[in-house]
């Protein structure tokens, strides 16, 4: 299953159909999570996959399946929780599904761990557009040097489409940087934004596969450049 053309296409949605998918669906999806190789070998996630019945949160879209992310205590586990998880939602985009990542879900069930959801199902109507209609900042914006793999990164889905990443291209290397708070009242309440910079992590390491290029991900680079102000940085792909 090529997980690449969705990044050019995919839209988050709120409308689901209400029954849910084939079980053989849920184990392909199982099976390809399992496979994706993680950001850091030392994070430990886990994921549950439930319905309706089983999430709270303010303003959820109806949707018949939740993932539900959780993992233990490490500086970087948002950022591999949107690295291994953002893979599972472009599984979904090419296999004619559709998602929404949901800050604001959460397990009825208490979990200390949790970090993340997502909805999905089919979608009830439109969850594709063109590459042209993504509402996103321009590569200058977000990147200084060129690389094949950046329009996959500025295309990645963000909280409050926030995109709070910054890339430094060098002689192959990419530099990934991201804002610790989005700014202004609702950004300031917002604490995703590793996690944010994980799922366009994941977009580059796709683009990189597309591309025949190596991806190796290193959050220990001594020599990495001085990021633009309100930066910090997160770690290098080379
Ligand atoms: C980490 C994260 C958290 C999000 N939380 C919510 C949310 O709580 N509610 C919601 O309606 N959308 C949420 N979204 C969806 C974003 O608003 C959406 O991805 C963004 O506007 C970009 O649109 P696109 O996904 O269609 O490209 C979230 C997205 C991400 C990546």
């Amino acid at each position: 299953m090529d997980i690449y053309p969705p990044i050019f296409t995919r839209a988050s949605t709120r409308k689901y159909e209400a029954h849910p998918l084939q079980a053989e669906a849920i184990e392909g999806l199982e099976a390809f999570i399992s496979s994706v190789k993680p950001l850091l070998p030392d994070v430990l996630l886990t994921h549950r996959i439930v319905s309706g019945n089983e999430v709270k949160g303010i303003a959820l879209p109806k949707a018949p399946h939740f993932l539900m992310v959780s993992g233990r205590e490490h500086p970087l586990r948002k950022t591999a929780a949107g690295f291994l998880y953002q893979h599972a939602e472009l599984w979904l985009y090419a296999n004619g599904c559709a998602t929404r990542w949901l800050g604001v879900v959460k397990p009825k069930q208490d979990d200390p761990d949790f970090i993340i959801g997502m909805a999905f199902g089919k979608p009830a109507g439109q969850a594709e557009r063109k590459t042209a209609d993504f509402k996103r900042k321009p590569l200058e914006e977000i990147s200084k040097g060129a690389d094949p793999r950046l329009e996959a990164a500025r295309l990645a889905p963000s909280g409050m489409n926030g995109q709070p990443w910054y890339y430094i291209a060098d002689h192959g290397a990419l530099h990934t940087y991201c804002k610790k708070s989005l700014g202004g009242l609702a950004g300031g309440l917002y604490h995703l934004t590793e996690l944010d910079a994980g799922i366009a992590l994941c977009h580059i390491a796709v683009a990189s596969e597309h591309e025949g290029i190596p991806f190796n991900f290193s959050a220990e680079k001594k020599d990495a450049p001085e990021p633009p102000q309100g930066f910090t940085y997160i770690g290098t792909v080379e």
